[in-house]
């Protein structure tokens, strides 16, 4: 029987590898205090909701001082909590109810940029030969003022790379926003104060870190300019924006020799063991490259984004894990984005079909890797239209000029406060994310009395006891969480996607039906678990996906 499995990643400490993920963007989850933003005491108050869910692990977004620009994503302060959130000893509370319940906690780790705000940063810009004169990427701009950028990169976020200091005369360098400034990682006093920062959390009893975008972490020490490319807007595939590879900015070689100084960091705590997930944009063949070939010396495991550009359907989903199955063999694992709080909510992609969200879920969590989900993605929260000049987000308060007829047109969002608006709990005002007095800091999804925890929680059918389903049999079965993934290519119809996790001689069968077709089941045996309700078991129903034990 499946139970009676000895589970070899629990018996190595190597959690991570069976684990699924909550990702809890803290301003929107829950707020305590009534002042409309989501807080640390609301997630240690939702514990048990993730906890009975099945979740074994949560990503919280970053919680630390920040002048909340891009939402924490920009720190002033690494080692303090943003009082809008809490305190230390709040979040020392956090950590001992996670782990009390047999959780772990994984925080975002910032490490590519601080602040414009953070003091290492002004003392940098005072002067250029100060102690932290160094601390940043600064240089002497060109032309006979010096005020022509030093080269043509670009940043991420499609904006200049580069901005005029006027106290230092010279431009910094960001890869993201120009109130992010990129830490100058040549400097290994730099790379020894964050070392110290990672230490300090680790302490603390931080189980890993989400390492935002890592592939950014190295430039090219001479600084020069990328070459150009046909192409304009960014993509999950390729590393190219505005006309521009971008070479000498992204993916630098010291990138990958950083993640294995990364690695020997947190292995120094190894009793429980940590984890590092890195953020990383580009090639498989490339972005593998920080885990090394045995995911012993690099990151554990990261990102692949291009899931969420592929179109759901069969052949598409096929190739696709072709593709990650090749470049991430095992022992690496192979961890697909569908969704988070920079992207369009995952509902909405699918046209707001429950049953194609059923069958993405069953996809997630059988297929091999750690799966992460993005709150409120368990309920189906949609994407809320916010206008371009309402919004809170920093890309979208960049980008305001930017026509609205032609950001409707998009599939993905620019306006991020698209995808963060609040957890929808209930059906009292505000859906129960604050007290009915406070203004949610987003408005809250129009359609929050249909679409709600409470709700679906008494709905069997609902996507959110879909979702504890589907996650409690991965829990309890290794075959599904640590097994080998074989592709099965021709058992059956194009249209199903089939794939058999293989453990210890235990076999597990998923197929998903990704079409609006009935069609025929190739295995003709009742499933352990279906995304609809019983059916003939020698037909598969439009959008359905089946687990089935080959063993019994
Ligand atoms: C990636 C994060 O996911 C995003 O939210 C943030 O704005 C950028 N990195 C910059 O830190």
């Amino acid at each position: 029987m499946s139970h009676t499995i000895l589970d070899d990643s629990n018996a190595e400490g190597e959690w991570w590898k069976k684990t699924t993920a909550y990702h809890v963007y803290v301003r929107s989850f829950y707020d305590s205090n009534g002042d409309g933003i989501g807080d640390i005491q609301g997630i240690i108050e939702k514990l048990d909701y993730l906890h009975d869910l099945g979740y074994e692990t949560i990503w919280v977004s970053p919680f630390t001082q920040s002048p909340q620009k891009d939402f924490g994503y920009d720190i002033s302060d690494y080692l303090s909590i943003s009082p809008e959130y809490g305190d230390m000893p709040l979040f020392e509370k956090l950590v001992e109810e996670v782990h009390r319940r047999n959780m772990k906690l994984i925080f975002d780790l910032v490490l590519n940029h601080t602040s414009s705000e953070h003091s290492w940063f002004t003392e940098s810009a005072s002067s250029r030969d100060n102690p932290k004169a160094d601390w940043y990427i600064w240089k002497d701009g060109k032309g006979r003022k010096g005020l022509r950028p030093p080269n043509n990169w670009r940043a991420m976020a499609g904006n200049k790379a580069w901005t005029y200091h006027p106290q230092r005369k010279q431009f910094y360098y960001t890869a993201f926003l120009p109130f992010q400034p990129d830490l100058n990682y040549h400097n290994p006093e730099v790379k020894q104060a964050m070392f110290d920062v990672i230490r300090f959390w680790l302490n603390k009893g931080v189980d890993g870190f989400r390492l935002d975008i890592i592939s950014a972490i190295y430039e090219d020490s001479e600084l020069r300019s990328n070459p150009l490319s046909l192409r304009l807007t960014p993509s999950d595939k390729s590393l190219s924006i505005f006309f521009q590879h971008l070479k000498n900015n992204f993916l630098h070689e010291k990138s990958f020799e950083f993640a294995t100084e990364l690695r020997r960091v947190v292995d120094e705590f190894d009793n429980p063991k940590r984890v590092l997930i890195g953020e990383s944009h580009g090639d498989e063949s490339l972005i593998r490259r920080f885990c090394h070939n045995d995911g012993q010396r690099g990151l554990h495991a990261v990102f692949l984004f291009k899931a969420i550009s592929t179109p759901f359907k069969a052949e598409k989903y096929r190739e696709m894990l072709m593709t990650f199955e090749k470049h991430f063999p095992e022992p690496l694992i192979p961890t697909l984005v569908f969704s988070n709080h920079d992207r369009t909510r995952v509902i909405s992609r699918l046209g707001g079909s429950i049953e194609k969200a059923k069958l993405l879920a069953l996809f997630q969590f059988t297929c091999r890797g750690i799966p992460f989900t993005y709150f409120g993605d368990e309920i189906g929260i949609p994407r809320v239209r916010i206008p371009l000049k309402h919004g809170k987000d920093a890309i979208a308060i960049q980008h305001k000029w930017v026509p609205q007829f032609l950001v409707d047109r998009s599939s993905e969002i620019l306006n991020r406060d698209e995808c963060r608006t609040p957890m929808l709990w209930n059906e009292r005002l505000s859906a129960g994310f604050c007290e009915d007095s406070a203004e949610p800091w987003l408005p809250v999804a129009d359609s929050f009395r249909e679409i709600n925890v409470e709700k679906q929680i008494s709905e069997p059918q609902s996507l959110l006891n879909f979702y504890r389903k589907i996650i409690r049999l991965r829990n309890r079965t290794p075959t599904l969480h640590v097994g080998s993934l074989e592709i099965v290519h021709n058992l059956c119809d194009r249209k199903i996607l089939a794939y058999r996790r293989i453990y210890k001689g235990e076999k597990h069968m998923v197929l998903l039906n990704i079409s609006h077709q009935q069609v025929k089941n190739p295995l003709n045996k009742p499933a352990l678990l279906s995304t609809h309700p019983p059916s003939p078991a020698h037909r598969l129903q439009p959008f359905e996906g089946r687990i089935i034990n080959e063993s019994h």
